[in-house]
């Protein structure tokens, strides 16, 4: 196989370098499709070297990117603070547009790129600026506290954002009664549940994690007695409710790494299970898989491309970027 002039042939070499990640993917992948996938990551780590890049990969992204590609992985939180102090002179972001955004408003000096332009998410996209001005006149004087999963024009206007893993922290760190949490309002109902203050929220949601019910989870502790299931706050009240624990992606990582359950559900996307699995093998992962379709728009071959080209590259008007650096800039400090 070729892209462009580079070869991406499963030389003896490919297979030397990469047969450190092949022993912890081999569950994951047969050794046929392996020998396509290990000629990109080489030539991707190569690469990467050769122009000072850093991936940056969230905890969606699948096993052989994860694994096998990524510098820094975890959740949006930990990425984002990772993109504030990292001295790579590109970032490629292997995650979604919202992800990229952030890291570029945080180091505008650098070049950010994205394997995948079209890799949106169906929070970001379900609030405008013009959303929010109808919701300051609602609610004159309330602080508005917006997630990270959002465009920069959004965040511009926002007052503090926050991540999954940081929103009660941050609310409860905010010297107000009452506060306005956008656009989850899953993630907004779960907050409520775990902090005094008042919380009026939004109509947006996550296109993945709404699918699952707290049925799925009855049926999953039927079949998998003992499972500890563990759900992400972008779920619906019933399900956190009939979950063991409710954390970001990066906080279900470190439940499972302290706790070590010996049988496990992640009700999140379904990359998560095979990187976990792959990690822990003495562990017994019960696997439902939700796709994020935005997500796997990052492939090995975009990578590649991407850093090829070094395109296509996430811009920031920069003076957007200075009023949407504010509110994550203050999530990192109450954080
Ligand atoms: P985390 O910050 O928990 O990784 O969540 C990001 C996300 O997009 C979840 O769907
Ligand atoms: Fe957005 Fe949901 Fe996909 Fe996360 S899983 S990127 S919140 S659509």
């Amino acid at each position: 196989m070729s892209l462009g002039m580079t070869n991406l042939a499963y030389t003896d070499e490919v297979a030397r370098a990469t047969a450190p990640i092949y022993n912890m993917l081999s569950d994951q992948y047969d050794e046929k499709y392996w020998e396509t996938l290990a000629p990109f990551i080489y030539e991707i780590n190569r690469l990467k070297k050769e122009k000072n890049a850093v991936i940056l990969a969230h905890n969606y992204m699948t096993p052989d990117i994860f694994h096998g590609v990524a510098d820094i992985v975890g959740d949006s939180l930990a990425l984002a603070r990772e993109a504030a102090k990292t001295d790579a002179d590109i970032i490629v972001q292997c995650g979604v547009h919202f992800m990229a955004e952030t890291s570029k408003i945080l180091c505008m000096d650098k070049k950010v790129l994205i394997p995948d332009m079209k890799a949106g998410c169906s929070l970001a996209e379900g609030i405008t600026p013009a959303d929010i001005q109808l919701l300051r006149e609602k609610y004159p004087g309330v602080p508005i506290v917006t997630y990270v999963n959002t465009s920069a024009a959004v965040k511009a206007v926002s007052d503090v954002c926050c991540t999954s893993g940081n929103a009660v922290k941050i609310i409860n760190a905010l010297d107000a009664d009452e506060v306005l949490m956008v656009p989850d309002r899953y993630l907004a109902q779960y907050t409520q549940s775990k902090t005094k203050k008042i919380i009026h929220s939004y109509a947006g949601s996550c296109m993945v994690h709404e699918r699952f019910t707290a049925d799925d989870i009855r049926q999953f502790r039927e079949r998998y007695p003992g499972v500890v299931v563990l759900a992400h706050p972008e779920c619906t009240q019933e399900v956190l409710q009939a979950a063991d624990y409710a954390g970001s992606t990066q906080q279900m990582i470190d439940y499972v790494e302290d706790e070590k359950p010996g049988r496990v559900v992640l009700i999140t996307e379904c990359s998560m299970s095979d990187n976990v699995a792959a990690a822990h093998p003495e562990m017994e992962l019960v696997r439902p898989c939700q796709l994020c379709p935005h997500m796997k728009r990052i492939t090995l071959p975009k990578i590649l491309k991407c850093l090829m080209d070094e395109e296509p590259e996430v811009l920031v008007d920069p003076a957007l970027a200075e009023k949407a650096r504010i509110p994550i800039e203050r999530m990192l400090e109450l954080s």
